[in-house]
Parts: C-alpha cells; sequence; structure tokens
C-alpha cells in the first residue's frame, strides 16, 4: 500500500516525521530520556568504560552519527566496527564495554554473529532494531525498538533517521547518569529533538526543487559528497543511497582529505554534493568546496545560510532550517535521500528494487 506515492521510498522518506515522534516520545518523561518502558535499568548506564557499535550499511553509518553524539559527551572511546569484521577479529571489550548493534530487519547475519561474539564478553549487550522479536532483539541484554513501521523499499529511509534518533536519546542518557550533563542542558537538547520532525516537515516541502536539480546528475558517472565532522558520516549515508538505487558511483569524504587524492577525480561537470552546517568546521569546508569548483565540479551545497550566490562556491544552494548543529544531520539526510530517489527515477529505474541487494542479508 503506496498511499498514493508512486514508490514504497518516497512513501517512507515521507513517513519520517511520525517515525520520530512514535519513537522518541515514549522514551522521553519530564523532558528527560527514560528507558523504563524498554526495560532497561539505570544500571546498565553506569560503569561504562567504553563503547563498541556494530552495525552493517545504513545501520552503521546510523551508528557512526551515534558516536559522535556519544563520544563528545562521554568522553570515553566509541568505537564504529563493520559486523563482517568485527565478528573474525579480536574483540576489545570487557565486562565494562558496553555493546550496541544496530539492524532495522534484526536478522542480518553478521551483525548477529557479531552480537553472539559480543555476548561472550559483556552482558551490557543492546540492540536497536525495528522488527520485534527478531534474533538480534532476542540475544541481546536489552532491546530499544525504533518504531519505524514496516520498511518495503530495500533502501533504507526512515530507519536510519529513527535508529539516529535513538542513539540522541542514548547519548543524553549516558551523559546525564554520568553527570557530563546538567538537567537543565539535558531538556534542551531533548526539547530541540522532539522539534525535528517539524523541521523535516520543512525540508520534505522542498521535493520538487530537488527533483529539478537531480536532472544534472542523471548523466553523472562519478559523484562525491563531501563535510567534516557530523556532516562527513551522514555523507557516507548520502553517497550509499545514491550508488545502491541510481547506481551512480559515490564517494564520500571528509572534506580535508581531497587534496590528499580525491581531488585528482574532480573534472568539469561531477556532482559534488557538499555539506556545510558545522559552525567551527564552516569556513575550512567552504575552502575545500571553492577548491572542487575551481576545477569545474557541479556543486550542489547544504548549509543554513539563507542565501548563497557566490558562482564560485556552489551552482545550487539548499537552505536548511535553522537549528542547532548537532541536529542538521536530520534534514541533511532527508534532502540526500530525495537526491538519491530523484535521480533513480529521473534515470528509469524503479527504486523500490535495485539489482542485486535484498531487504535482508541473512547469508553471508
Ligand atoms: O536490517 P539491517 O539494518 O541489519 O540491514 C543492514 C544493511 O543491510 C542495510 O542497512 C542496508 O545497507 C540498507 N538497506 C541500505 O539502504
Amino acid at each position: 500500500q503506496k498511499d498514493g506515492y508512486p514508490h514504497f521510498m518516497i512513501k517512507e522518506i515521507h513517513e519520517q516525521p511520525a517515525a520520530i515522534t512514535r519513537t522518541i516520545t515514549p522514551r522521553i518523561k519530564d523532558m528527560l530520556p527514560d528507558f523504563s518502558e524498554d526495560a532497561i535499568a539505570d544500571s546498565f548506564f553506569e560503569n561504562v568504560s567504553d563503547i563498541t557499535i556494530v552495525a552493517c550499511g545504513t545501520a552503521m553509518y546510523a551508528g557512526m552519527v551515534g558516536k559522535t553524539m556519544i563520544q563528545n559527551r562521554l568522553h570515553i572511546p566509541v568505537t564504529v566496527a563493520i559486523a563482517s569484521e568485527f565478528r573474525y577479529e579480536e574483540p576489545v571489550i570487557n565486562e565494562k564495554s558496553m555493546v550496541i548493534v544496530v539492524s532495522q530487519s534484526g536478522e542480518t547475519i553478521d551483525t548477529l554473529e557479531a552480537l553472539r561474539l559480543a555476548n561472550k564478553y559483556t552482558k551490557k549487550t543492546l540492540s536497536i532494531v525495528n522488527v520485534k522479536g527478531s534474533s538480534i532483539a532476542r540475544e541481546s541484554s536489552y532491546v530499544l525498538y525504533t518504531h519505524a513501521g514496516p520498511e518495503i523499499a530495500v533502501a533504507s529511509t526512515k530507519a536510519y533517521t529513527v535508529q539516529v534518533a535513538s542513539f540522541y536519546l542514548l547519548a543524553c542518557k549516558l551523559a546525564m547518569t554520568q553527570q557530563k550533563i546538567s538537567v537543565e542542558e539535558a531538556r534542551t537538547f531533548v526539547g530541540t529533538l522532539q522539534e525535528i520532525p517539524n523541521y523535516i516537515e520543512e525540508v520534505l516541502a522542498q521535493a520538487p526543487d530537488i527533483e529539478q536539480l537531480t536532472k544534472r546528475m542523471i548523466n553523472a558517472n562519478n559523484a562525491f559528497f563531501i563535510g567534516r565532522g557530523l556532516d562527513y558520516t551522514l555523507c557516507m549515508e548520502g553517497a550509499l543511497k545514491l550508488k545502491e538505487i541510481s547506481y551512480i558511483h559515490a564517494e564520500a569524504y571528509a572534506a580535508g582529505e581531497l587534496k590528499h587524492g580525491t581531488i585528482a577525480l574532480v573534472s568539469e561537470g561531477v556532482p559534488v554534493i557538499a555539506a556545510a552546517t558545522q559552525k567551527h568546521v564552516y569556513s575550512k569546508v567552504i575552502s575545500n568546496i571553492r577548491e572542487v569548483k575551481a576545477r569545474g565540479a557541479y556543486v550542489i551545497l547544504l548549509s543554513k545560510d539563507k542565501e548563497i550566490t557566490d558562482p564560485s562556491i556552489c551552482d545550487v544552494h539548499i537552505n536548511l532550517p535553522d537549528v542547532s548543529d548537532e541536529f542538521t544531520i536530520f534534514e541533511s539526510v532527508v534532502i540526500f535521500q530525495l537526491i538519491a530517489y530523484y535521480t533513480s527515477v529521473g534515470k528509469g529505474l524503479n527504486p523500490d528494487q535495485p539489482r542485486n541487494l535484498a531487504k535482508s542479508v541473512t547469508v553471508e
């Protein structure tokens, strides 16, 4: 049931505001994160020496955002591991380590095996899972169910944003429990998170403009996503979305890395999708963007600036609603999803069923 939408993917992109609200609302009490409905005891958040986040694909990219959010507050080591690598490594975890596994389906075999391995070392395992009663949910010590509802399109969209929203609440809870932030700070943070669905609605209203600009993308063979900090973690998800449903080779780069090799690939007309939403590195990203623009790239820039008309910076500027830096990724990712979707449709492909891919990867 596509509810009038031409594809499940675009329907699911539009469902994100409601999915986030459904996921966070039961976990907020008195404007503070509260996981009592998930039966997660407060002791789970205490005495944590380090955190490992394990997942595959989009779920792993959600984990990368989670890493930044947690590490910036707790100042303890947080590592993100690719499940198919982690499960064959010697894990550096002990009984004080927390392991968070992330999976929409709850059945991805590598993630499940990684969890089984982690369970041998620590009781502090938590899964962030969308499908009730799935194997990963059953085998982890604690489960935080996201409430995205069924995700039919192979390309993950709403599952990603609810995973990220869950990490925001977890980061806040961990920081409060370990007295790294005040109650007031936590309330402000939670208040902003509650506003995110409204900001996403504003971004979704730009869909017709995004559809227009993808006309320049459909003939591309390569595309690059660049940003720094949280924007960079988001670029990885943007590149994955574009490649899996439009078959355009897309890579994400930390903008500062370009001049260490990749800029050699930038030639006339190559699309570069850049995000510059993080104040502390804004001027650095803009100067990186000028470098690719000077080499002929077709630059689509996402920022919170009202307007950028300087042709030495970008060809198209997408204005994002003004929210604090840590929260812009919810807006940018929706733009990235729309770029991937309309590029795929513009190429005459079926974004719901990309070639060679299955929704749930239950074989190695
Ligand atoms: O069900 P899971 O979240 O464990 O799936 C992990 C990946 O296969 C998945 O996120 C995949 O990368 C996305 N469908 C890509 O859009």
